[in-house]
Formats: structure tokens, C-alpha cells, sequence
């Protein structure tokens, strides 16, 4: 599927119809114990745990399907899906981290991604640093000799940094140093890691690639068959799998991305363009808009902008913002994003920071641009932002 673009990839990936009696879609084994017709064979599946099939957990047909279809589309070299976005990411650093290591992350990263870092990886004796997103080529600083991993997310997904992924791919190579990227903002439609230099891109398939807010996923595309070996090994040893109905909705997820995400961008650029105009509106977090800071690196590297963005609203009060949010009509209170819904919600990054102290003055809420008509949710916004600014 290499030499095929995109969108071709996203429709006929992971799937045979020919081996499956016509049938479009890939069928959905239900499995823990896989039979063996003799010994021999049963000895002979030990010695290749990286191929075939020899027990449910370690993947069946199903999970294959999915993950074939991920690789092709990221250009990888194989992926592993495993049960939630943050067990793709824990997979995926665990893997390469040993007692005495050192970590780098960035200060914008998901903070679930951080406590792993503190609360997991600190008790075995990793130490993580967390880096200033915009730092660039800056991060050489930063490598110690012990230095095992730099992990990557851009834009960071409640405030929105446009890291320089080559600059700092360029220089973890230099040094020797694996690289692994949470893609799942821009997907591999937006964004193609392996272009850019990084090893690994992990996605919370749970959003755009399953799409429809139904199910949970994680998957980590890697870029060579040393680093696929650490991260099954990984996933074998902490008991990872995938669940065959949800690994069928996520690569059936994978046959609409492009035209859901082409509608998220579109939808998400023309709010973000109206959300500029608004008063009520310090700033608009959505690196398609020229007047992000991240906007040039955005443009030099990706190829689209999804549908998640921030505004820092001027300063109001908590009450304000609940009386904003509350009453909302399209605009559900919710976290996750990615499905085909618009969902908004506060967040407060200022907890989370350890570098890089988040300063705005007023309010973060984050928005998800769903598949709806434009028209109607700058409706639902625009009635947010009068009960805003109304007395209680
Ligand atoms: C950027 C990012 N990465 C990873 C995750 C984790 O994904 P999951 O919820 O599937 O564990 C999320 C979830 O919100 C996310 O926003």
C-alpha cells in the first residue's frame, strides 16, 4: 500500500476480501485460546512470538487489520494497537526506559502522559524532565549521557505548542536517542512523523481514527523491527491487548477519516476565524490561524489542522464560565474529542506546568469542532457568550 496515496491507503488498508469470501470488511475474531494442530507446530509458533498467531492476547486477524492498515498509512514499519491512547504511550516509553535513565517531555503534554512519568516511572527510577515545547534545537542542552528518550506532542492538546519535531528529531539522532511523538491530533493525514526523523508515533486511536466517540484505542507505529521488538516485548510483559470489536470500529474509523477530518478543518478554521472577532476572546489557540505563534512551523510541517483548539477568554469569573458553558446547546460538556461531536471544556493547564508557568489572565476552554453545520455552532457559541457577559 506504500506507493498509494492517502486516502487510497485509508480505504483499502488491513483489509482482503478474496481471503474472506468477498466480504469488504475484515471479520472479527473472537479469541484467548488459538489451537495447534500438533506439537511441532506449537513449538515451532514459540520460536517466532513477532509473527502469527499463538494466543488471543498477542493479537488475531483482527488486530492485525488495524494495525497494517496504521502502519501503511503513518509509512512505518509496524505498529502494535493495544487497549486506550495512554497504554500506547506508557507502551511506548516503558519499552525503552531502564532504572537510572533519563526522560524528556515536553511541559505542554497531556497531563496523564506526566503522571505516568512522576507517579510510574519516578518509582522505578527514571527521571523525567519537562521541557519548554518551544525549545527546538535548544533541547541538545538538555541530553544528559543518561538520556534514554525525548517524547514529542504537537500541538500540545490543551495549549497548543507547535514543537519543531525535525530540530529536535536531528538532535536526539545525533545523540543517540529515541524519539516518540503523540500524533493524535494532527493523525497521520496532518502530520507524518517518520518524515520528520521521529522513531515512534503513538495515537489515542480512540479520537479521529475511531471517530464516532464509541470506543477506546491505542496504537504505536514504529519505524524499524528493533524498535517494534521492545515495544510487543513490552506490551507481552505488561499483558496489553486490544479488544476485537473495538480494534473492528477503530479500522472502520480509518475508512472515513479523511472526509471527516477535511470537514473538521474546514468547520474548525472558520470558527477559529470567527472566534478571533469576538470580544469576549483574549486569544485563539489553533495553529491554521497566521496569528499562532506556532503558525510557520505549522505550515513548514503539517499538512492540515484538525478540529481541537483552545480560546483564553478575558478575564471572568468561574461562575461566568459555567453560565457560558452550561447552557449550551450542540457544544457538550465532555472529555475526549475527535468524535464526529462538538464537545467544550475548561481546562486549567496552570496546575499541570513545571518549566513553563501558564500566565493568561483569563480562562482556558477547549473546543472540539464537530461535523455539524458551521452556521449553527457559531449560534451555540454566540449565545455562550451573551449569557457570558450577563449579570447573574
Ligand atoms: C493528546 C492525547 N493523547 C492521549 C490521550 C489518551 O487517550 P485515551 O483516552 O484513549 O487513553 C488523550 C486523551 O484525551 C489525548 O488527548
Amino acid at each position: 500500500m506504500k506507493n498509494h496515496r492517502t486516502k487510497t491507503i485509508l480505504t483499502h488498508a488491513g483489509r482482503d476480501p478474496r481471503s474472506n469470501y468477498g466480504i469488504v470488511n475484515p471479520p472479527v475474531y473472537h479469541a484467548s485460546t488459538i489451537l495447534f494442530p500438533d506439537i511441532e507446530s506449537m513449538e515451532e509458533s514459540a520460536k517466532r512470538p513477532f509473527d502469527g498467531y499463538r494466543y488471543g492476547r498477542s493479537g488475531t486477524p483482527t488486530t492485525t487489520a488495524f494495525e497494517q492498515a496504521v502502519t501503511a498509512l503513518e509509512g512505518g514499519h509496524r505498529s502494535v494497537a493495544v487497549s486506550s491512547g495512554l497504554a500506547a504511550i506508557t507502551v511506548a516509553i516503558g519499552a525503552f526506559v531502564r532504572a537510572g535513565d533519563h526522560l524528556l517531555v515536553p511541559d505542554s503534554a497531556y497531563p496523564p502522559t506526566k503522571a505516568y512519568c512522576d507517579k510510574v516511572l519516578g518509582r522505578y527510577g527514571v527521571e523525567t524532565t519537562y521541557y519548554d515545547p518551544e525549545i527546538g534545537a535548544g533541547i541538545g542542552d538538555l541530553i544528559a549521557s543518561n538520556t534514554r528518550m525525548i517524547v514529542l506532542e504537537s500541538p500540545g492538546s490543551q495549549t497548543f505548542e507547535v514543537q519543531d519535531v525535525p530540530a529536535i528529531s536531528a538532535t536526539a539522532r545525533d545523540r543517540g536517542v529515541v524519539t516518540m511523538i503523540d500524533n493524535t491530533w494532527a493523525t497521520p493525514l496532518f502530520f507524518r512523523p517518520f518524515d520528520h526523523g521521529v522513531d515512534l508515533s503513538v495515537h489515542a486511536a480512540t479520537k479521529y481514527m475511531v471517530g464516532h466517540a464509541d470506543a477506546m484505542m491505542g496504537v504505536i507505529c514504529t519505524n524499524s523491527e528493533e524498535h517494534f521488538r521492545a515495544v510487543k516485548t513490552e506490551c507481552y510483559l505488561l499483558g496489553h491487548s486490544a479488544g476485537p470489536d473495538d480494534l473492528y470500529l477503530a479500522q472502520r474509523g480509518l475508512r472515513s477519516m479523511a472526509a471527516r477530518l477535511a470537514q473538521h478543518q474546514t468547520s474548525a478554521l472558520q470558527i477559529a476565524q470567527w472566534l478571533e472577532t469576538r470580544p469576549e476572546v483574549a486569544q485563539v489557540l489553533y495553529p491554521a490561524l497566521p496569528s499562532h505563534p506556532g503558525h510557520e512551523l505549522w505550515k513548514r510541517d503539517f499538512h492540515g489542522a484538525s478540529g481541537l483548539m483552545s480560546i483564553v477568554l478575558k478575564p471572568v469569573d468561574a461562575a461566568a464560565v459555567a453560565r457560558m458553558i452550561d447552557e449550551m446547546d450542540l457544544f457538550s460538556i465532555g472529555f475526549s474529542w475527535g468524535g464526529y461531536e462538538s464537545l467544550i471544556v475548561p481546562q486549567n493547564p496552570e496546575s499541570h506546568r513545571r518549566t513553563v508557568p501558564w500566565t493568561a489572565e483569563g480562562p482556558l476552554i477547549r473546543l472540539h469542532i464537530g461535523l455539524e453545520d458551521v452556521d449553527d455552532l457559531i449560534e451555540d457559541l454566540e449565545g455562550g457568550f451573551t449569557r457570558l457577559k450577563a449579570a447573574p
